[in-house]
């Protein structure tokens, strides 16, 4: 039995009402539903958990700001989180709870994720996939592992919820669409990094995503060559660049022949993904001009670590999300070592930032289910 303390309207996911009690958070519908139920069936469950991971993500790519990004991953998955999605007879049918949060290569991150499933992504996300899925007589409890940190511009948040809206689908049988997923986990992005699907798409799709319209909502996922073997060297400073504050930097008004530039350089982009020309994915990704140039100045030493990227062999280099990560591409690893330890030292030379590189392979799979366990 649910108690009912509250109901109450939250403007981001503003279609919902949220009945809360004092340990849980469930769905109830209101007539502004975005993401409507797929099956009014309440499904049963498949297992009694389920453990999904779901990958980093770079968006924007340069000139795609807010509609192109796709999936990154190293050999051992480190790069992205993981959720436990668990059946939880304690709860009140229909709720979720979050049960812990761990991050364990940055341990003092985890203090800093809300509880509250109303207030953290994984949690927001799980409830919307609860309620897409039409599930009213089971509770969910979520484990959370945080791999990416927060506000790097590597969807962070992006990938907690992608990973919760998976492990919730595959613990009642796999059954929603790909796009309802989508939308399960832009609901967390709403609430936390502005609605945009440039990083949730990849995250669950993986490999390049275009995200085309969203009234409609409609997708193009992208698909390489497989013989395009395309590498992200991705540069982490000690820096934390909040969406929010990287977005009210955004310019309010754009010239004309800035907007045919961009978009010839964003289409040029899709072509080159398309096609497997790694060249012309660098060259594209490194042209934009309406976005890096306000949000770079931001970033201590960007601009340097930019130049040392190329000239150290990348194909391209931008501001990987809102940032602060700089991403450099090449093709093949082999130079991944040379060009992540020189855009490392710009950042220490010209940013007075300590900073990590990562090279990263596109991701293909994007959030997938890695264990489960068998309902008793
Ligand atoms: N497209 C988004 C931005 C990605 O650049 O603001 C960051 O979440």
């Amino acid at each position: 039995m649910v108690v009912k303390k509250r109901v109450e309207m939250i403007d981001l996911p503003k279609y919902l009402c949220w009945i809360k009690s004092d340990c849980a958070v469930m769905w109830h519908s209101c007539p502004r539903v975005k993401v409507t139920a797929s099956f009014t069936a309440d499904p049963a469950p498949a297992f009694n958990s389920v453990t999904a991971f779901a990958p980093a993500t770079v968006a924007n790519l340069g000139p795609g700001f807010d509609f192109l990004g796709c999936a990154v991953a190293d050999a051992s998955l480190s790069l992205g989180d993981t959720v436990t999605a668990t059946l939880d007879p304690t709860l009140p049918p229909g709720t979720v709870a979050i049960a812990s949060v761990t991050s364990p290569s940055r341990p003092s991150l985890a203090d800093r994720l809300s509880r509250d499933p109303l207030r953290n992504c994984a949690g927001v996300a799980a409830i919307a996939a609860l309620r897409a899925l039409g599930v009213q007589s089971h509770a969910v409890s979520i484990h959370l592992t945080k791999g990416l940190p927060l506000g790097s511009g590597l969807g962070s948040s992006a990938a907690s919820a992608a990973a919760a809206a998976k492990a919730v689908d595959a613990l009642f049988g796999s059954r929603l669409p790909r796009d309802d997923l989508v939308l399960a986990g832009l609901e967390s992005e709403k609430a936390v990094s502005g609605f945009h699907a440039d990083n949730i798409a990849p995250a669950i799709l993986g490999g390049f995503v275009l995200v085309r319209s969203y009234d409609p909502f409609h997708l193009i996922p992208l698909s390489s060559p497989p013989a395009l073997r395309l590498h992200f060297v991705l540069v982490t400073p000690d820096f934390e660049a909040p969406t929010s504050k990287m977005r009210a930097a955004l310019p309010k008004q754009v010239a004309v022949q800035q907007h045919v530039r961009n978009s010839s350089q964003a289409a040029a982009l899709v072509a080159a993904v398309l096609q497997g020309d790694a060249g012309v994915i660098g060259s594209a990704m490194s042209s934009d001009g309406i976005v890096e140039p306000t949000r770079a100045p931001l970033i201590p030493g960007m601009a340097a670590v930019k130049a040392a990227a190329l000239e150290a062999g990348a194909l391209g280099c931008t501001i990987s999300g809102a940032g602060p990560t700089a991403v450099a591409v090449i093709e093949g690893e082999e130079k991944g070592e040379e060009v992540g330890r020189r855009m490392v030292e710009a950042f220490a030379n010209a940013g007075k930032l300590k900073a990590t590189a990562t090279v990263a392979q596109l991701d293909r799979v994007g959030a997938r289910v890695i264990s489960t366990s068998s309902l008793e």
